[in-house]
């Protein structure tokens, strides 16, 4: 019997995993609820549903729940819906501080369900080319540069409010921390330099990571540059070699000194596979069968916002910060 999927927020994000899920024949996509009435009718209509008029009308028809609300709210949905027995797939960021990201772990990991964080980014195929590369030891970092630039904060028109987002880090930015610890193991300490040029929070960073590895990482995050291409971008270095990608479209990569380059162009597949978003997706459904765990956790997602506010710790005492200092703190 086909699991029943509940999509809590008829945005942006929740129409792109209603689409995934939508071709998936081991899920039947049920019902959508959203604050706004109107979106949750409009985006049921489209795949042929009903809304649900409650948060509890969706948990009854549901088996498991897609969190597609605005970073704010991730915390007391996600708890609503494991409260409800039912299991999530939440959205990026895990959280916006690290009690918040404390509790909501705890609850998840106690609760038995599945537990998934968006972190689509793992499943982007220029990443899995990087990811495997590394796991073969084809490549043995031993230096990386990224960067990741948006140019405005203004779509949406309330992305730039740090009241609302947790802070520029936790909006685009949030995908490179889970990357960096995805690729390069766990970081011991951040040095961060950061500057507010904009709607008076910190929107330019310069980010020194030292990994438990002894690897160094630099990045570079600016809110309002511009979409010249490329906006994301990671440089990883080996003896006599180097990897690059460009955004999520291709990776080039050299390896010896004498030798020629080989690229991986993806530019031809659809949005939805080249960011991630299709294979998440059907790994989360794989994680309901019971095939394998879930690829990014609950813990997965603690750890990313406790780097996130490591750095921004950092950035306040213009000092070192190193991981595990905050959580002494609280
Ligand atoms: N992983 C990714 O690549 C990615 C991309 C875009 C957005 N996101 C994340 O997804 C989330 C949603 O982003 P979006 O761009 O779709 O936003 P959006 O504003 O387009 O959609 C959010 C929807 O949630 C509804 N909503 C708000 N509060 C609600 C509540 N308490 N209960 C039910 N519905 C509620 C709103 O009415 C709106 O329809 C954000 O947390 C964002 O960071 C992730």
């Amino acid at each position: 019997m086909a699991f029943r999927i509940g999509i809590v927020g008829a945005g942006g994000i929740g129409h792109i995993h209603a689409a995934i899920l939508a071709k998936d024949p081991r899920v039947t996509l049920q019902t959508v609820f959203d604050v706004d009435s109107a979106r949750a009718q409009a985006m049921a209509a489209r795949f042929g549903r009903q809304p649900a008029r409650t948060l509890d009308e969706l948990f009854k028809e549901s088996d498991a729940v897609f969190v597609c609300t605005p970073n704010t709210t991730h915390e007391e949905v996600a708890t609503q819906v494991l409260e409800a027995g039912k299991h999530v797939f939440c959205e990026k960021p895990f959280a916006l501080n690290l009690k918040s990201a404390a509790r909501l772990r705890d609850r998840a990991v106690k609760s038995g369900l599945v537990y998934q964080v968006g972190h689509n980014r793992r499943f982007a195929p220029v990443y899995k080319v990087l990811k495997s590369a590394i796991d073969k030891n084809e490549l043995r970092p031993l230096s990386v540069h990224a960067k990741m630039n948006r140019g405005e904060l203004v779509n949406p028109p309330w992305v730039w409010d740090a009241s609302l987002t947790g802070g520029f880090l936790y909006e685009t930015p949030v995908h490179m921390f889970d990357l960096m610890t995805f690729f390069f193991g766990k970081v011991d300490w951040v040095e961060v330099a950061a500057r507010a040029h904009e709607h008076g929070e910190l929107d330019d960073f310069s980010i020194l990571l030292g990994f438990q590895s002894g690897l160094q990482a630099t990045m570079k995050t600016f809110a309002h540059s511009s979409w010249h291409f490329p906006f994301e971008r990671f440089e990883v270095y080996g003896k006599h070699s180097t990897y690059e990608t460009f955004e999520m479209e291709r990776i080039s990569f050299t390896n010896g000194l004498e030798t020629r380059t080989t690229t991986y162009d993806f530019s031809l597949a659809t949005m939805h596979e080249k960011w991630g978003y299709v294979e998440e997706d059907r790994l989360f459904v794989d994680a309901l069968e019971g095939k394998s765990p879930a690829p990014v956790t609950a813990d997965d997602g603690y750890n990313v916002v406790e780097l996130i506010e490591t750095c921004y710790q950092s950035a306040r005492e213009g000092a070192r910060v190193h991981l595990g200092a905050l959580v002494k703190k609280t």
